[in-house]
């Protein structure tokens, strides 16, 4: 049984970058390919063993807690029409042993905010928070969630997804830096919210994956607000730095933007690509769309 048996889907976010896609629906909706992003993080997080699922969601984002409840209408229907497969791909949405919790966020004042909001759902153990925009795909080998579960159960402290990018993109990501204690895994000195190129403290960045010790909660209930004036979980993690080790894990596999445009779209053609249904054909169609 996995140490870590909570995950935190914080989905109450505006996703400006995708209006008017997401003027009536959650951008946590958007497809790649043939399931919606939230479906990709709750199989990371039911595939690493976790069996609460705890949705922070805001107003527009109906149609993700409709997603995980029973469709009685659908799946009676396909089963009148013999349907086997489609039924059990619409019933393996929630596995049977899964717990759906639902949290609403009013108001969208940030990613450390919609954090404090699942703490009742959360109680006094360490969870996951998992982030869906950020789809992250490691072919053949464990997730990225799962990896750092592992890192946790070793280290016993809060562990943070990281990737190393272009410091010219400093202020898109929260930046850690602190030395380095294996091939993948760090300890955390410094952490910073979207700091300018020039104060950038290393090139590594926060990616949407986190494993926390509860002692988050009382930080983030003093947390001011931060970088665009919004109460972000970075900074919540600066102040429990002071108090316990925190890890930075550089996780393997590939980590595809999904909430900006371009992301989006490179998730959709590489994993279309190794779809089991589609990678032929839709190999063929882009290498004649090539020529
Ligand atoms: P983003 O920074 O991507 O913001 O949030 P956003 O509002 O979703 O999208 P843009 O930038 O306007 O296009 C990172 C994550 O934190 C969640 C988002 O849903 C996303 O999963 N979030 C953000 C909340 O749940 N509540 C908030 O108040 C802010």
């Amino acid at each position: 049984m996995s140490s870590i048996r909570t995950a935190v889907f914080p989905v109450a976010g505006l996703g400006t970058r995708f209006l008017p896609a997401t003027k009536a629906i959650a951008k946590e909706m958007l497809t790649v390919v043939d399931k919606p992003l939230i479906q990709y993080a709750s199989e990371e997080a039911v595939a690493a063993g976790m069996d609460t699922l705890v949705f922070v969601v805001g107003r527009t984002k109906n149609a993700i807690i409709d997603h995980y409840d029973k469709a009685y209408e659908l799946e009676t229907e396909l089963g009148l029409r013999n349907k086997t497969a489609l039924l059990e791909v619409v019933q393996q949405v929630v596995p049977p042993h899964i717990h759906c919790v639902f949290i609403r966020q009013s108001e969208a004042l940030g990613l450390g905010h919609a954090v404090l909001c699942a703490q009742p759902a959360v109680g006094d153990q360490p969870f996951a928070v998992i982030l869906p925009d950020d789809l992250i795909y490691n072919k053949g080998g464990a997730s990225c969630i799962q990896q750092m579960v592992e890192v946790y159960d070793e280290n016993q402290g809060s562990v943070i997804g990281t990737q190393t990018v272009d410091v010219s993109e400093s202020d898109k990501y929260g930046m850690v830096a602190g030395p380095k204690m294996s091939e993948r895994l760090s300890r955390v000195d410094e952490i910073v919210e979207k700091p300018s190129p020039a104060e950038a403290p290393s090139d590594q960045a926060v990616v949407g994956r986190y494993i926390l010790t509860p002692a988050i909660f009382n930080k983030l209930k003093t947390t001011e607000r931060g970088a665009g004036n919004e109460i972000q979980l970075t900074d919540a993690i600066a102040e429990l730095r002071k108090t316990e080790e925190i890890y930075a894990y550089s996780f393997e596999g590939r980590r595809y933007d999904c909430g900006s445009k371009i992301g989006y779209l490179e998730a959709n053609v590489e994993i279309a690509l190794q779809h089991d249904e589609l990678a032929d054909s839709f190999k063929t169609y882009l290498q004649n769309l090539a020529l």
